[in-house]
């Protein structure tokens, strides 16, 4: 089946075509009066509309923007409760602290397989209606054995970017025995998780764990074959930056408060750092100066982090309109970094751009430019969604 997606007004490769894209350092590889082939599950062929081949089925643009799908390259979906109260007494000057964690263990762990899988769909659902086709999932809400392998396990059944996150903090029943918990994260547990995993994460933080326990945690994952990925500098400057950086990491997440010599460990590294504008604006902390980091030559990508704490937004485009307004992102830079960005946080090479041989995964605006996704933030915009070459929205 071939789908013909026609009269592109502004088309947003992230992939140049010397003959056809705009030049200059045009980072988003911009076509205007595009086409774009879809063939079966993959992108047969991409260029001006009045060459574009036949196909099966014709879709008119009517002048509209098409972009990658979002690559959401960190979540937290599979949890039980909601912590409405935590936020609201935020919002009224009490402070975000890690601790906060364990009140979803609670509920996460009373929940049934059945309760979580539907919050998980549903959560999924609501992303895919906001142009994600890609999203991560991090178990880190059960901390225990049988918890932690529900979530990596439910993960799984509907994405392969699953990460094991047992080292988020210190379940209660093991306070002031970390290193204890460590002991059962890197054996037990991580057997159980690792057949279900692709990535290990750990939450290097003041309040979480520390630079040695989270290097015992990520080497335990990376002998078990997972690659390593970290939460780290969201709540204070620490050395997680350049853990990560030295074991080589697909990505730091947060990065909220980062020294001058993290800035350069990351901009000679293969580390992507990704921001997460939601966990700033919900958590009333200072933003990160992305012009700081891209300027250096630091790869960035944009995520929600979507979890019940610290940023319970699903929406890719709120979170590029707050890097754009709050983080001093390009508008082309945010959406380079929702989408090529997330890509590379995965380490994935089929998706993040539109050219031939990847992934049918793109966004239908109902806007002529992906400018409005910044311009008209909390608008819904977005028209039609592909996945994998079948319209999904
Ligand atoms: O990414 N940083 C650690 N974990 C989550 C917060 C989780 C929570 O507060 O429940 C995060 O922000
Ligand atoms: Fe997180």
């Amino acid at each position: 089946m071939k789908t013909l997606i026609t009269n592109i007004g502004e088309l947003t490769t992230n992939a140049p075509a010397p003959e056809h894209a705009e030049g200059g350092d045009d980072l988003c590889g911009t076509m205007h009066d595009a086409a774009v082939l879809i063939d079966g599950d993959r992108i047969a062929w991409v260029g001006p509309a009045a060459e574009a081949p036949d196909a099966d089925e014709t879709v008119d643009a009517e002048g509209r923007a098409l972009l990658p799908g979002f690559v959401d390259s960190h979540s937290h979906l599979v949890f039980g409760g909601d912590r409405a109260a935590e936020f609201e007494a935020r919002m009224q000057g009490q402070k975000y602290a890690a601790g906060g964690i364990r009140s979803t263990v609670a509920a996460t762990r009373a929940a049934t397989d059945e309760e979580l899988r539907i919050r998980l769909r549903g959560f999924l659902d609501e992303m895919l209606a906001q142009g994600t086709t890609t999203v991560e999932i991090k178990s880190g809400y059960g901390l225990d054995v049988v918890t932690e392998e529900r979530l990596v396990r439910l993960a799984a059944e509907v994405t392969p970017e699953v990460t094991f996150l047992g080292a988020h903090v210190v379940p209660a029943e093991y306070a002031d025995r970390g290193d204890e918990y460590i002991a059962l994260v890197t054996g037990e547990m991580l057997d159980a998780c690792a057949p279900h995993a692709k990535w290990i994460d750990v939450f290097c933080e003041t309040g979480a764990f520390t630079v040695p326990q989270s290097r015992r945690v990520l080497e335990a994952g990376i002998a078990r074959g997972l690659q390593p990925r970290v939460h780290a500098s969201q709540l204070g400057p620490g050395e997680g930056v350049q853990l990560a950086v030295e074991l080589g990491a697909a990505s730091i997440d947060h990065g909220t408060y980062l020294t001058d010599d993290d800035v350069t460990a990351l901009a000679g590294s293969e580390t992507v750092l990704t921001l997460l504008p939601g966990v700033e604006f919900s958590t009333r902390q200072p933003y990160p100066d992305a012009r700081r980091l891209i300027d250096a030559g630091v790869t960035v990508a944009i995520a929600c982090d979507t979890n019940p704490g610290s940023s319970f937004t699903s929406s890719m485009p709120f979170c590029i309109a707050v890097a754009v307004r709050d983080m001093r992102m390009t508008v082309a830079e945010a959406i380079h970094a929702a989408t090529a960005g997330g890509a590379a946080a995965l380490r994935r090479t089929d998706i993040g751009r539109i050219a031939p041989g990847l992934r049918a995964d793109v966004v239908l605006l109902k806007s002529p430019s992906r400018v409005h996704l910044a311009y008209r933030p909390g608008v819904p915009l977005v028209e039609a969604v592909w996945k994998d070459g079948v319209r999904a929205v």
